[in-house]
């Protein structure tokens, strides 16, 4: 059952998926952040280190956002994820370094690609409780995301690597993990057509 209740002046929310997904972001962030030094750090082009530093910091950001919906809920960090994503991003940080320049660039963008419909995923389950008020911001956050895809597609779409990992993980120019396009954007009120199971 799902419901909210008034509990010591702190709003509590019962929905494991909702909660589940929170404390996932929340942990994912900070992998995709410590990623991000490594792959600023790796690569040698000027611009291309500004942008994947900024990319860094809007995933810190993300990080806080999503903190301050989990304080809001009473909802504490999984030192489970903690720890995983702490690994995982120190690991793919390190690797950047030596899995050359495509590579980065392809699992950068396709995990951004995945990332867009954790946070309208999150918008829906707070929408099934009644909860609209977070709506803008977890829009903005998966609309980020996207900007991030699109950055990385763009890096690598003329790449001659590109049809050969498109073809075994499924994302690149042909294929996404979501449905938003920029070419046609849906406004917040009309955001539910993303990301739908
Ligand atoms: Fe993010
Ligand atoms: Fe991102």
């Amino acid at each position: 059952m799902n419901y909210l209740t008034l509990k010591k002046y702190r709003l509590k929310i019962n929905h494991r998926q909702l909660i589940d997904i929170l404390q996932k972001a929340y942990s994912a962030e900070k992998a995709a952040s410590f990623a991000y030094q490594g792959h600023a750090g790796s690569v040698k082009d000027k611009n291309e280190k500004l942008a994947i530093r900024q990319i860094e910091m809007d995933e810190w950001n993300h990080r806080r956002e999503v903190l301050q919906l989990m304080k809001r809920y009473d909802i504490p960090v999984s030192k489970y994820y903690e720890i995983r994503f702490h690994i995982i991003g120190k690991a793919i940080s390190f690797s950047c370094y030596i899995i050359g320049w495509f590579m980065p660039f392809y699992f950068a963008g396709s995990l951004e690609s995945g990332n867009v419909c954790e946070y309208f995923r999150m918008k829906q389950f707070f929408n099934e409780l009644g909860v609209r008020e977070h709506d803008e911001i977890l829009y903005e956050m998966g609309m980020k995301e996207k900007e991030h895809e699109v950055y990385f597609l763009g890096k690598i779409k003329n790449n001659k690597l590109l049809p050969f990992f498109e073809k075994i993980f499924s994302w690149g120019g042909k294929k996404s993990f979501n449905n938003v396009n920029f070419d046609e954007k849906y406004p917040v009120e009309a955001s539910d057509v993303y990301c739908k199971k």
